[in-house]
């Protein structure tokens, strides 16, 4: 498991009791060993043990360089995509993701994919549609929180 700091971290002991091993990884080094997570993937790959699965659950770009480590190594590589949803039905097509140049819906086809068949740049494409309505909603929940607190209603 891997963050970019510990206090990103969160249920290590849980996943340390379900683990034969675990390594921590943190980007600036706060907590277990600083480096990504594919740097270790990478050794266990290396190490020549058996490994039968990767399963990669986290941020988007996280799982493609996940996918991208084992590929090489012809390791199945499970992750779970994230892509933006709005009705959760397979109806509005709003988490269209590409998988072995076949169309999915994450969220009923989904969101559990092979890794090495996800169309990775339409996925970020469609991930940042709307950045520019979610920093402009964002901007205006900081001014009232601004103004609500001047008033004290905070
Ligand atoms: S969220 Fe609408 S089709 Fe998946």
């Amino acid at each position: 498991m891997g963050a970019r700091n510990q206090g990103l971290l969160f249920w290590e002991e849980r996943l340390r009791s379900a683990s034969d091993q675990l390594i921590v990884t943190t980007d600036d080094g706060s907590y277990g060993r600083k480096a990504l997570v594919t740097e270790p993937l990478k050794e266990l790959l290396e190490s020549g043990e058996k490994i039968d699965r990767v399963i990669a659950i986290g941020p988007s770009i996280m799982m493609k360089y996940c996918a991208l480590t084992t590929q090489p190594f012809g390791v199945k590589t499970i992750v779970s995509l994230n892509p933006i949803m709005v009705d959760g039905t397979g109806m509005c097509g709003c988490c269209r993701v590409s998988v072995n140049d076949v169309t999915r819906f994450a969220c009923v086809d989904g969101p559990e994919f092979d890794g090495h068949q996800v169309d990775w740049d339409l996925l970020f494409a469609r991930q940042r549609i709307y950045l520019y309505e979610e920093k402009r909603s964002l901007e205006q929940c900081q001014s009232e929180m601004e103004v609500a607190k001047i008033h004290g209603k905070t």
